[in-house]
């Protein structure tokens, strides 16, 4: 099933999909409408998507659900002719959607694909997260241990002292236990106001600042963050969070009948990957869009899991190509 994989171009030209649909999210980045931002977006994305020579499904779609207008880049979402190849997606259009109305800063446009079948479906409920850089035992993470654990951890097998490890968090009040964990161990704890996939991605990129990141958010997000560190090595462990009957059926419903169980890296996405990132804000993993006159330019990571390469790639767009 991999051995033509990716297919052919994939790599090179995912990049234009977040390109586009970062392009069409900065048009309402701080216009306050949340709605407005992701609509724009998840269509322009679609309409990228549309664009590849791939037969496409979504597998874990935007995670944004709007009550009041079609869901357009939903689960199931399928796309491109039959004659092209295979290959299942995970998708976020605006990842922090709710910083992009605000202006605020990490705001990404995000896809990931795998052959068929590469991809855990997930249900559009929180999931819990740990992660880390490459090079270290997967061992070091316990989802059943105080985080402070992982971080004194994760600092012997980097050699260092626990007070130079930075863990980021989502800054909400249910992680108030994580972060005290932290702190009391001695590690530094960086909050975030959203954005867990850059924050899981700056844990394998040496010169964040980021070693560990710790803390519940969007199950999709984990997928997608898990097929950014297919390509770029490092180590997770996910858990499903269920916190109603409500949480139970939208498990149940797609098969994952065990809540306890805890997910790596491998089992989220089983095989080959390709990853795509382009900035809407100026962020700490990638700056955003800026525009002039004549152009937009653009700020993307793209990583394959084939070869473990990672790409930033600055692009200028001329405006009449979007016309
Ligand atoms: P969106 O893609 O919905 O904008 O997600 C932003 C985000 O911060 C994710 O990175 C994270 O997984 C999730 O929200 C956390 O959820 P909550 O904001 O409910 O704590």
């Amino acid at each position: 099933m991999t051995a033509n994989w990716p297919a052919a171009g994939l790599g090179d030209t995912l990049v234009r999909v977040t390109e586009l649909t970062a392009i069409a999210a900065e048009a309402l980045v701080g216009r306050g409408d949340e709605q407005a931002a992701d609509r724009a977006a998840a269509l322009a994305m679609r309409e990228a998507l549309n664009d590849l020579k791939v037969r496409g499904r979504v597998v874990v779609g935007d995670p944004d659900v709007m009550e009041d207008y079609e869901y357009v880049l939903p689960d199931g979402f399928e796309f491109g002719s039959p004659d092209d190849p295979e290959a299942d997606f995970a998708l976020d259009p605006i990842e922090g959607v709710t910083i992009a109305a605000k202006a605020k800063a990490n705001a990404i446009a995000t896809i990931a694909a795998a052959p068929r079948g590469g991809f855990m479906a997930v249900p559009s409920i929180y999931m819990e997260k740990l992660a880390i850089g490459p090079g270290h035992d997967p061992g070091i993470l316990d989802l059943d241990e105080p985080a402070g654990e992982i971080a004194i951890r994760l600092a012997a097998s980097k050699g260092v002292d626990v007070s130079e490890i930075t863990a980021c968090v989502l800054d909400r009040p249910r992680h108030d236990k994580i972060i005290a964990d932290l702190r009391r161990a001695g590690a530094r704890v960086n909050l975030i106001g959203d954005g867990d996939v850059a924050a899981v991605i700056q844990t394998a990129l040496p010169s964040s600042g980021v070693d560990l990141y710790a803390g519940e958010g969007g199950a999709a997000e984990g997928v997608l963050a898990a097929a950014a560190l297919k390509c770029v090595g490092g180590a997770m462990q996910t858990r499903l969070v269920v916190r109603s009957n409500e949480d139970r059926r939208l498990a149940s419903e797609i098969g994952l009948e065990d809540l306890q169980k805890r997910y790596s890296v491998d089992d989220l996405v089983t095989g080959p990957a390709v990853f795509t990132a382009t900035g809407i804000t100026r962020g700490t993993l990638l700056d955003g869009v800026t525009r002039s006159a004549a152009a937009f330019e653009t700020f993307s990571l793209v990583m394959t899991s084939h070869d473990c390469v990672v790409r930033r790639i600055h692009s200028r767009i001329p405006r009449e190509l979007l016309t």
